[in-house]
């Protein structure tokens, strides 16, 4: 019997159907698996993995547990579970799963705390709760015996830099969103589309015509604009930075103040991974109908506490949509709890783009064993020859060629001498 705390695990046949699907897209995992399988670079480690439990993650466990790896996994985020996927992996690919979508605070933990008790060689994370936890809590004991870990998102990243810089992170971990293949594809086109997607299937409003603000532009923020502005909106951009303030501007959006924006906004996303982006005194002036939603990792971003103390009464009008009525008559929507829209209200990003993320995930792994002793208590980027390579990989299976450096362009470009 594999252990697990999940919903239910008769609805296995559905979840082993779609992950083949989203398998069918991941060719560059599919060949790392392939490989994996032979060379077994993961044979006999633990690996406790805390990543949003979906389709194309059980793809990267499959790949995991073909390089040898004994793993366990759980939800790194109460909202984003598929269960059906969750019961697939126990009952098709005999993972331990920890995960059940809509759990609350204390099962959350209680799941973090059965993928530490696993006892990890490696840690694969997203959001660095579970690295967080094994820091604060078990420096004595489990983190001991951990040789690396990867991380998957850029909130996770940051707070791995900031454990570096205080001297309190005690494990390399190997930080996969800064890879190319990631951040540039995942976090773009993945939360592009995909929180599109959420804010779709949750509330199914029109797009074309709408004030549609997007708060943060990063890589996801850069996604989500282009893609809303191509579905019609009127697209508002806020920032904090003034580079990537510039660069809203001259593609086009509006920038201004949260503040000057909150009167006209139809729809609000925040994509900072920053705190109380949407606070109290932008909520007081938010025109009347206004949906307010979150894709950036944790449901920080809308200060939802202001937005209980400004209402009157709230209900569930939809699944993933809160309807407050103001003290004052206005009403608004809140998407998902504040929790990422994308892999709570729809799927998460499409397979395509999260073969590359997990291809990365993958090498990372393998890249910690074969480096293990000689990494330092670090964040590391992969190689680069190691991005270019799934680059490659990734186009090679979209059957594009491209062309190759001269023997006398390479000695054109290397030079200062040649030349006019
Ligand atoms: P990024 O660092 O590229 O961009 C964040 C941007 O937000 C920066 O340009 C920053 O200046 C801006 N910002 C910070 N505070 C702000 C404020 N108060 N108002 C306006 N702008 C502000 O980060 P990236 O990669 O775009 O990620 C953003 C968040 O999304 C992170 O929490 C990340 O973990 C999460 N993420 C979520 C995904 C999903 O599937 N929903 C996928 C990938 C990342």
């Amino acid at each position: 019997m594999v252990k697990c705390d999940i919903k239910d695990k008769s609805l296995a046949p559905k979840g082993k159907l779609r992950i083949e699907w989203a398998d069918n897209q991941m060719p560059v995992l599919k060949m790392i698996r392939e490989r994996f399988a032979k060379e077994k670079p993961l044979a006999g480690k633990k690996m406790s993995c805390c990543l949003h439990v979906t389709t194309e993650t059980a793809n990267l466990i499959r790949t995991l547990k073909e390089g040898g790896a004994d793993i366990v996994l759980c939800a790194s985020n109460p909202l984003s579970t598929q269960d059906d996927v969750a019961a697939s992996l126990v009952m098709d690919y005999g993972v331990p799963v920890y995960a059940i979508k809509g759990e609350d605070r204390d099962t959350y933990y209680k799941h973090l705390l059965a993928a530490i008790e696993h006892g990890p060689d490696m840690t694969q994370d997203d959001g660095c709760d579970l690295v967080g936890l094994l820091h604060k809590n078990y420096s004595d004991t489990y983190l001991k015996n951990v040789i690396g870990g990867t991380e998957e998102t850029t909130t996770g990243v940051i707070r791995l830099k900031s454990m570096e810089k205080d001297n309190a992170l005690k494990i390399p971990i190997v930080a996969v969103n800064e890879s190319d293949t990631k951040h540039l594809f995942d976090n773009r086109y993945g939360t592009g589309q995909s929180t599109l997607d959420g804010l779709l299937r949750a509330t199914n409003i029109l797009l074309a015509g709408k004030n549609f603000v997007v708060c943060g532009y990063g890589w996801c923020g850069k996604g989500l604009a282009m893609r809303a502005k191509g579905m019609g909106a009127n697209v508002t951009v806020t920032e904090v930075d003034p580079i990537k303030a510039i660069e809203a501007v001259m593609e086009g959006f509006r920038v201004m103040k949260l503040e000057d924006a909150m009167s006209i906004a139809d729809i609000i996303i925040t994509v900072t991974g920053d705190l109380n982006v949407i606070d109290e005194k932008h909520i007081k002036l938010a025109k009347d109908g206004v949906v307010i939603a979150n894709s950036g990792h944790f449901n920080d971003e809308i200060n939802i506490t202001a937005i209980d103390a400004l209402s009157a009464s709230k209900r569930t009008v939809r699944d993933f949509v809160e309807e407050y009525t103001m003290k004052d008559g206005r009403m608004l929507f809140l998407l998902a709890e504040g929790r990422l829209l994308n892999l709570s209200a729809a799927e998460g990003h499409p397979a395509v783009v999260m073969d590359m993320s997990f291809a990365n995930q993958a090498l990372g792994a393998e890249y910690i064993v074969r480096n293990a002793g000689t990494m330092d208590s670090k964040v590391y980027l992969l190689p680069v020859e190691v991005d270019q390579e799934i680059a490659r990989l990734k186009l090679a299976s979209m059957g594009i060629s491209i062309d190759v450096l001269t023997e006398e362009q390479v000695t054109y470009l290397s030079s200062w001498q040649s030349g006019t």
